[in-house]
């Protein structure tokens, strides 16, 4: 059975950073890369503030603090994870992106590593097709934020095989997640539920059901959810929403998938949501949410 000790993450945005922290958490080596070197080291530091929340909270001391971090080290360049005994990937949602990713990672992976792709709608059938063993390749969907959330989606591809998939419910199980297994059908179980609520609460503002502030509050405190669909995703990211909006839509093949107008206008305009300060709120440089 394979020991999984050292991980490669690939892609140094939120999501990430986030499973380069739980994973250095769980005592696992990460490599962390990004094709831009600055990104990656910048997203050590992002961690390394992350963790000292944690520590002014005393739910890590400070010598664990820098262990964890001396666990995460950033790289630029595909030649460093010959290392890694699993890869997760954490790039942009675009299929030309993945696919080049993977068709690199099986080159520069030992054979026996296991590639996850953290894809939040992108077939891992199709990922898997463009790598030298699909048997060995996952998905590994996790939620953001990542150091939070307790859910892990794990989706097996159609020739992923029952070790690789036992090999990833036990390394989530190591980063105190829950695992549901999902068929590898666009956007899995969450997002085929999540992306049609968000983009809803879209067409209710550019239709002028209510306010911004009006269907937040209203589908928070109506359906207790912990924050409404249009906050949500500001957190998650616009761009992010409406390239999984694209794929249910050109790949389900069903007009009610269609992403709302204002939803594309918003990502035209780059109010990609908290990470460039405006999304349907603004938000200060501490990522604070100062108006709708
Ligand atoms: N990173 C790390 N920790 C964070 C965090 C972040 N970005 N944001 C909040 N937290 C922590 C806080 O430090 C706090 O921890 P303690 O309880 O230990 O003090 C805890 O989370 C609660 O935070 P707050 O009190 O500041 O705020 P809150 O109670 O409103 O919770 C939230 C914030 C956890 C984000 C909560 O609003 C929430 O659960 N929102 C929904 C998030 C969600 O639905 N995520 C899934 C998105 S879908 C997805 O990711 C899949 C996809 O493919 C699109």
């Amino acid at each position: 059975m394979l020991e999984i000790k050292t991980i490669g993450v690939i892609g140094a945005g939120q999501m990430g950073r986030g499973i380069a922290q739980v994973a250095a958490q769980a005592g696992l080596e990460v490599l962390l890369l990004d094709a831009n070197a600055a990104l990656a080291d910048k997203a050590h530091e992002r961690i390394g503030r992350a963790l000292d929340r944690l520590v002014a909270k005393e739910k890590v001391s400070s010598s664990e603090r820098g262990e964890i971090l001396a666990r995460i080290h950033p790289k630029s360049d595909f030649a460093d994870l010959s290392p890694c005994d699993f890869v997760i990937e954490a790039a942009p949602e675009r299929e030309d992106i993945k696919l080049d990713i993977f068709t690199k990672l099986s080159k520069c992976t030992r054979d026996e590593a296991i590639l996850a792709s953290n894809t939040s709608s992108i077939s891992i059938t199709k990922i898997g097709a463009c790598t030298n063993r699909p048997e060995r390749v996952i998905g590994m969907h996790f939620m953001n934020p990542v150091p939070v959330m307790k859910l892990v989606e794990v989706v097996r591809g159609l020739p992923t095989s029952d070790a690789t998939y036992q090999a990833t419910v036990d390394l989530a199980h190591r980063f105190h997640k829950t695992t549901v297994a999902a068929r590898d059908i666009p956007g899995f179980i969450v997002n085929r539920v999540l992306i049609p609520l968000i983009n809803e609460a879209c067409f209710a503002l550019y239709e002028g059901l209510g306010t911004v502030e009006d269907i937040d509050v209203g589908v928070k405190l109506g359906l207790n959810h912990p924050m409404g669909p249009l906050e949500l995703s500001d957190l998650i990211g616009l761009d992010t929403c409406l390239a999984i909006a694209n794929v249910l839509h050109q790949e389900l093949g069903d007009d009610k998938y269609r992403p709302c107008p204002l939803l594309k206008q918003h990502v035209a305009a780059g109010w990609l949501g908290r990470k460039t300060g405006r999304g349907f709120y603004t938000y200060d440089a501490q990522g604070k949410k100062v108006q709708a």
